[in-house]
């Protein structure tokens, strides 16, 4: 599909944005593990949370939708899961794929688990090499760094782990291994990455110690309990609005129902820098997460040197704060973002040939990207590179453009933000 978007002389209304894909996915997974029935609302309509729950269901969990985005999941504890009778299919969702593969590390029965095209390039050396330090069987292709994993779990053994990157979805996958493990595990990051599975874990009553960059978990006889949660709103959803609001002359949006977890608000840390107006109301506690409504209106920005240990707080806004770069007046940097080029695509490479087509001055850094603003954008012909963050960052751009912009395969917003497009819409026509 191509998606054609023109410059809009105002952007203005209320959003909110889809459920939280990262505690999502978390939700499903944890309350799977648990033993009993839980009932999770707001659940992402995103293909990404989709996958996770059908691969569930084929490892026999029983999970029902009982109205739109509320799901009931039936826990089956440690020794319910069965044998899937078919290959896992994890689509373009690496979430879907390492922490399952965390789960299935402890399972005795043999599961294989593939992904896309996308999902299929991406490292899996990372996840592979911990579990097998746990005493997990596991394989990968291209000489155990690659997608399809086979996986033939067996009892596990609590490791010391560090990170060789900040990531929670490594993370999270050792935290799953764990929880069946023998002993205490400790994995160690060099920042701190978002936090949602030592939270959910927590509040399901497991024995968890965390400092930020370091977290241990002590195995517990019994399965974690479930629980029943409200998804928040995905900030990651809502940086779309919040970029678009701050750098188009004539807006004023107010996102609603936006989760505010101080390891996902890099967003936020740096737009306030840069001379962002935002208001941050009704702050409030969901389902053990911060969560408020916020506004957002024109402004003036300045460019920004962005690096180091904020970088894993905001790391899926990086495409997104390159366009506030182009508005902004000096010039932004960021750097030390090495990881966006194993996302769903090169993001640092698609970012810059990107925006480059729509008159930006963006170079390439091989950790990052360097963006001297104030140049006004013109619309062109722009490819999303299947990648759903970078269609919508090219939309959000297009906002700001003189004339048309096309953005082919643009329905791959699907992936986390099914209603992207029309929330566009309306906010350009109020
Ligand atoms: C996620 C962690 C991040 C992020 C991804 C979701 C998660 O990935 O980019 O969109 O839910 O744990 P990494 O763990 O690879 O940094």
């Amino acid at each position: 599909m191509e998606q054609r978007v023109k410059g809009c002389s105002a952007l203005r209304g209320e959003v909110t944005p889809p459920g939280d894909k990262s505690i999502s996915h978390r939700a499903v997974i944890l309350n799977s593990v648990a033993q009993g029935r839980a009932k999770v609302g707001n659940f992402s309509p995103g293909e990404d949370c989709l996958a996770t729950v059908t691969c569930l269901r084929e490892l026999g969990v029983e999970i029902t939708e009982e109205s739109r985005g509320m799901l009931i999941i039936s826990g089956v504890g440690e020794k319910g899961f069965r044998e899937p009778k078919d290959v896992l299919n994890a689509g373009n969702s690496g979430t879907t794929m390492r922490l399952l593969a965390g789960l299935l590390a402890s399972q005795s029965f043999l599961s294989i688990i593939t992904g896309d095209e996308s999902l299929r390039s991406r490292p899996m050396a990372r996840v592979i090499h911990p579990l097998r330090l746990m005493g997990a069987q596991i394989w990968g292709r291209g000489g155990d760094s690659l997608a399809p994993l086979a996986i033939k779990g067996s009892r596990l053994q609590g490791i010391e782990y560090r990170l060789p990157v900040a990531s929670a979805q490594l993370k999270s996958a050792i935290l799953i291994a764990a929880l069946f493990a023998q002993g205490d595990t400790t994995v160690e990051e060099p920042a701190p990455s978002r936090d949602h599975t030592e939270r959910m874990l927590r509040a399901m009553g497991a024995e968890l110690q965390s400092d930020g960059s370091k977290v241990t978990l002590a195995p517990k006889s019994t399965p974690p309990s479930p629980l029943d949660l409200d998804i928040p709103g995905d900030i990651s959803s809502a940086a779309f609005w919040l970029i678009a609001g701050a750098i188009h002359p004539n807006a004023k949006i107010r996102i609603t129902n936006a989760g505010v977890n101080p390891t996902r608000t890099g967003i936020i840390e740096v737009l306030l820098e840069m001379g962002a107006k935002l208001g941050i109301e009704n702050e409030r506690i969901v389902g053990g997460e911060p969560v408020a409504d916020i506004t957002v209106e024109s402004s003036h920005l300045v460019g920004k040197q962005i690096e180091g240990s904020i970088i894993p707080k905001l790391i899926d806004e990086i495409p997104l704060i390159a366009v506030a770069g182009c508005v902004a007046r000096g010039t932004t940097i960021i750097r030390d973002a090495a990881e966006l080029r194993v996302k769903e695509t090169d993001r640092i490479a698609a970012t810059v040939m990107e925006l480059s087509k729509l008159g930006a001055d963006i170079e390439e850094l091989p950790d990052g990207v360097v963006i001297h603003g104030g140049k006004a954008l013109q619309g062109g012909e722009c490819f999303s590179h299947h990648d759903h963050r970078l269609a919508m960052t090219l939309g959000v751009a297009a906002l700001i453009a003189r004339g048309e912009t096309v953005i082919h395969d643009a329905e791959v917003v699907a992936v986390s933000y099914p209603a992207f497009w029309q929330d566009l819409e309306r906010l350009t026509s109020q």
